[in-house]
């Protein structure tokens, strides 16, 4: 007897549709199990023949091959446990199972026949409903995070017996509520846990990251130690406009298919995500990779926040991997399992001391360093990974008389409304999607960045002398372009461009 069911896998973050055909023959009892599984799948037959003897079920005794197509894609994970079980005994003469391929089921097996949460439910149901499928079967864990896709309807289920009554119509599930709007705008009315109110003085680093994270343009922060380099980037996420459904679905799939939403309540990634991954950190961490290409810390950041925090400690070789993400906005990793692109739009934000020390140029303290010292510590970053940070910004250490004056800082609630504006201008200007002044295209850039004559003598002169290259000549229009919208304005003006020069410190002063 022949049983179909269908499944999903995961292709790096997306769900592709599995077919699974288990045919039940007479000959010597034996299971096979062909289309190119990996060990996890070929290990689930052990676990599924006896999940399904202890859930007092049963399974054709002779000869079963147990297909999954396409054949040419590689299976991988526990998650077809569930839906192969459910093919086994739905190929068994005593309880077919005739709704079983009007669904989409996934779930991995524990040997008491119990349903353990998987990977990747949101990217699962997304396939699911792509292929016109009605409804969803998945461990109870997920079910949550799967109900997210609007448009199928998802079952959560704890056991296979249970699952094996419902699609007999022996017992009722009821279906897991889609509440995804609903959740997004819980989390968006929630005041952040870091506040910018909470940083005294500071006034340039605050303008800096107002003009940085309105136009998602990257940010350099180099000042002393204690300056509040890293207090000031843990609140960058807490003045960035709230995501849109879709962004968030898009951030959730990432998360899910890493397995970091597994026992997370909800299990839905509704803010802007803020990822710190410390220097120590692999190239294959940061960009995502291993021998099956899975998600780094770079798509782990989309949509939000990539802080690299003591940048100099980082290997070299593992900041210039930064730099193809950062010019495209996605990330592609080729390996011998295929070629996958993931997505990586980020704000970069880094931060460094000036020295090892910590304290040159300060006025405070006298710095300790020798001049070899700090220009070996410089050569840390490449100077193509300077070019593309589009903000430099000294950050001074903070006076006494700042720290101690008792009036609090801006809230982050203001400084959002004002780079939610500026944002909207963008979005009316540039169209599809949440795509910012830094994603602008050449032909865009020269469209929406003409310059007066005293903006363009200006431009030139700071070309002269800071020696900046072509890439960086865009950025600074881009730059302008965005100080411009956060002040209403149609035009670049001169002020703006000075602004906009004015960020590019680190050229001039350090690095030539
Ligand atoms: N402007 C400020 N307002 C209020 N507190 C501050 C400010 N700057 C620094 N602090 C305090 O100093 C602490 C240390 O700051 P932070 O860790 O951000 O420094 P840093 O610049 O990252 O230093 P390092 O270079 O050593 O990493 C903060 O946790 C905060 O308590
Ligand atoms: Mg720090």
């Amino acid at each position: 007897m022949l049983a179909k069911v269908f499944s999903a896998t995961l292709q790096g973050v997306d769900g592709l549709e599995i077919e699974i055909e288990v045919n039940s023959a007479s000959g010597l009892p034996a299971i096979v199990i062909v289309g190119l599984p990996d060990v996890a799948v070929r290990e689930s037959r052990d676990r599924v023949t006896t999940a399904i003897v202890n859930s007092m079920l049963h399974w054709p005794r002779g000869r079963t091959t147990i297909n999954l197509a396409p054949a040419d894609v590689r299976k991988e994970g526990p998650a077809f446990d569930l839906p192969i079980a459910l093919g086994l005994v739905g190929a068994c003469e005593e309880t077919p199972l005739p709704a079983l391929s009007t669904f989409c089921i996934a779930g991995e097996l524990a040997l008491d026949g119990s349903v353990r949460p998987i990977k990747g439910a949101l990217s699962i149901a997304l396939a699911a409903r792509k292929q016109g499928r009605r409804a969803l079967l998945l461990p109870c864990a997920n079910a949550h995070e799967a109900a997210l896709v609007e448009g199928i309807d998802v079952f959560g289920v704890e056991t296979l017996s249970q699952t094996v009554a419902f699609l007999k119509g022996d017992s009722n599930i009821s279906a897991t509520p889609h509440n995804a709007g609903e959740l997004l705008e819980r989390v968006g009315a929630q005041s952040p846990t870091e506040d910018f109110a909470d940083v005294r003085g500071q006034h340039l680093a605050k303008r800096a990251i107002e003009v940085a994270v309105s136009g998602g343009h990257n940010l350099l922060m180099l000042g002393p130690p204690g300056s509040g380099k890293s207090m000031l980037a843990k609140r960058i996420p807490s003045v960035m406009p709230p995501m849109s459904l879709k962004e968030a679905i898009e951030t959730t799939k990432i998360h899910s298919s890493c397995g970091l939403l597994a026992n997370k309540q909800p299990a839905f990634v509704a803010s802007r995500p803020f990822r710190a991954p410390h220097h120590t950190i692999s190239d294959a961490g940061l960009l995502g990779g291993s021998a099956n290409p899975s998600p780094g810390e770079v798509s782990l950041a989309h949509n939000g926040v990539l802080f690299l925090d003591e940048l100099p400690e980082f290997r070299r070789s593992t900041l210039e991997v930064l730099r193809q993400p950062l010019e495209d906005g996605t990330v592609t990793i080729s390996r011998a399992a295929g070629t996958l692109t993931f997505p990586a739009d980020f704000v970069l934000v880094a931060a460094l001391n000036p020295c090892p020390c910590g304290f040159y140029g300060d006025r405070q303290h006298a710095c300790r360093c020798s001049i070899t010292q700090v220009q070996r510590y410089r050569q840390r970053i490449s100077g193509p990974l300077l070019d593309r940070m589009d903000i430099h910004l000294e950050v001074p250490a903070v006076t006494y008389s700042e720290m101690t004056k008792g009036e609090l800082g801006e809230a982050s609630v203001n400084i959002r409304s004002r780079v939610e504006s500026a944002r909207n201008k963008q979005r009316d200007r540039l169209g599809d999607g949440a795509r910012t002044n830094a994603r602008m295209r050449p032909r865009e850039i020269r469209q929406h960045c003409a310059l007066c004559t005293e903006g363009a003598l200006l431009l030139q002169s700071a070309m002269q002398t800071l020696h900046l290259s072509a890439r960086a000549y865009d950025r600074i229009l881009k730059v302008a372009r965005t100080i411009a919208d956060l002040e209403y304005e149609l035009k670049i003006a001169p002020h703006h461009l000075q602004e906009a020069i004015s960020y590019r410190t680190l050229d001039r002063n350090l690095w030539k």
